[in-house]
């Protein structure tokens, strides 16, 4: 005689380990199912009840006709088992959450509000020996339902043991964050997805949508488009970047940059039919993960006939992609984070330098007005104009009243420092390669000892004053520049080995 190829309270007892990760990916799956038929209002409640929190999940999708009721609880009872055109396609969803979640479901569904039917499923009954689901049957909805529609959908959490001893209240707030992040894409496509009446914020990994909670973060690059073909499966994979402005937000406090999502908001948001399965550091190659990394943001999207190369499981909270896939993958995606992290790095040093300069440039603008006006410039139309417009654009935007900014550059064999005049702004260009910057100024600059800054301040001003008596002689006399580059060199070889 055979045997049954499942031993039923076993089974269930071992199927509520799944391994969703949190409440909020147990709900998403419900969420799932709602978007797939067509919701557009989904309200998630969480509640007391006799033995803790317990939870619902309305919609007012096409709700189920009782053949499709009957099989929802079932564990492989999908409508669309197989699909590759959405979010569901193993039939486990429902019945899997549920149970990782709560001793008891109750599915109500309806097509006319008057026929409200039910399927339910109890642990305990079940393990007490009644190995059937029964049928559905007509019922009134449950008393929580609010507004409900012509059709519907509630699904009812109750005796929630593993949810037992937490507050109602904080799971209410940590799901919203967490669904809006997951669903971002059909909120802002006009789904009303609420946790306990609020609406869940749409939160943007990427910190580029204008309708998330915080955004401001510029696209990097087109849109990637990589047609992948993989023993496992094909489609299109998407990836977008984006870069966090540096030098906008490098001064918010830490309370502020986790509020905006800067900390704690990095690595690669993984989407999949709309929705996000994962967020890692994945395609990545050899680069390891550093806190520049938290300024940029990459969100990768893949259609579910890749889910076998992007090992998608049932659960769908989780990817571990296939060698081959991470192969076809990261010479892409981790060219890109190199730059990004190259760029980031540049404007986080560049702010150094800035804030490093900024007491002597506010000293020499203070002091302007008390010196003779410099002649107009006559042109800055040289190699040295072009390179400063293009690595600090902002540099060469004249002020409204004269001023004297400082920056530093590898000039490379020229002299301590250059000087270029736009409008009324004296601009002043330490040579970092310069033997005197790098023995004089750099081992000041480094230093943290009593008096370091003033001297170092002390050299930044002599260099602005050697630059504007040089400007305030304007075109003429001859030699002028010469004799800066002479001084320059004679200096260069007094202290150099
Ligand atoms: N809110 C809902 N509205 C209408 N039909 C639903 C709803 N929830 C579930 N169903 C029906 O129940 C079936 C089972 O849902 P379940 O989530 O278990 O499987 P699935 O969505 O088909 O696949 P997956 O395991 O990938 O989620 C679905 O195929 C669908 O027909
Ligand atoms: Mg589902």
């Amino acid at each position: 005689m055979g045997s049954s190829i499942v031993t039923l309270p076993e089974f269930l007892q071992s199927a509520r380990h799944a391994g969703y990760q949190s409440l909020a990916h147990a709900i998403a799956e419900l969420v799932d199912n709602a978007i797939q038929a067509e919701a557009s209002t989904i309200a998630v409640r969480v509640g007391h009840g006799a033995s803790g929190p317990e939870i619902d999940v309305q919609d007012d999708g096409v709700g189920m006709d009782d053949s499709t009721l009957a099989r929802a609880l079932c564990f492989g009872g999908s409508s669309r088992y197989g699909d590759r055109s959405g979010m569901g396609r193993f039939g486990m969803g429902l019945p899997s959450s549920s149970l990782s979640q709560a001793r008891c479901v109750e599915v109500y569904s309806w097509r006319a509000t008057n026929r409200v039917r039910l399927v339910r499923f109890d642990l305990d009954e079940l393990l007490a020996g009644s190995q059937e689901l029964e049928p559905p049957r007509s019922v009134d909805l449950p008393p929580a339902a609010t507004a409900p529609g012509p059709r519907g959908t509630v699904v009812r959490w109750t005796r929630c043991d593993q949810l037992a001893g937490q507050r109602p209240g904080s799971l209410a707030r940590d799901l919203s964050r967490s669904l809006g992040r997951t669903f971002r894409r059909f909120i802002w496509g006009g789904l009303a997805l609420t946790v306990n009446g609020a609406a869940c914020p749409p939160l943007d990994p990427l910190l580029l949508d204008p309708r998330a909670p915080a955004s401001g973060a510029v696209r990097f690059g087109a849109q990637l488009r990589l047609p992948v073909r993989t023993a496992l499966g094909e489609g299109t994979v998407a990836a977008v970047f984006s870069e966090l402005p540096v030098q906008l937000w490098h001064g918010l406090s830490l309370a502020e940059k986790r509020r905006v999502g800067i900390t704690k908001g990095g690595g690669v948001s993984v989407m999949r039919a709309e929705r996000e399965v994962d967020v890692g550091w994945f395609f990545m190659g050899e680069k390891r993960r550093e806190s520049y990394d938290d300024w940029w943001r990459c969100e990768i999207s893949f259609p579910p006939t890749l889910d076998e190369a992007f090992g998608l499981t049932y659960t769908k909270q989780q990817i571990r992609p296939t060698s081959e896939l991470i192969e076809a993958l990261t010479p892409y995606v981790s060219a890109v984070a190199h730059a990004l992290n190259g760029r980031v790095r540049r404007a986080h040093q560049t702010l150094q330098v800035r804030e490093r300069f900024s007491a002597s440039e506010v000293r020499a603008t203070s002091v302007e007005s008390r010196l003779r006006p410099l002649p107009a410039p006559t042109s800055t139309t040289s190699a040295l104009a072009a390179r400063v417009a293009a690595r600090w654009p902002d540099v060469l935007v004249p002020p409204a009243s004269p001023d004297v900014r400082i920056i530093e550059d590898d000039l490379g064999p020229a002299p301590v420092f250059e000087l270029l005049q736009v409008k009324n702004r004296l601009l002043v260009i330490w040579n970092t390669a310069h033997p005197f910057y790098q023995r004089a100024y750099a081992p000041l600059a480094a230093s943290s000892e009593p008096g370091s800054a003033q001297r170092r301040a002390h050299l930044e001003l002599l260099v602005v004053a050697l630059a504007r008596e040089e400007a305030a002689r304007g075109a003429g006399p001859p030699g002028v520049e010469e004799f800066r580059h002479a001084w320059s060199e004679t200096l260069a070889e007094l202290i150099k080995d």
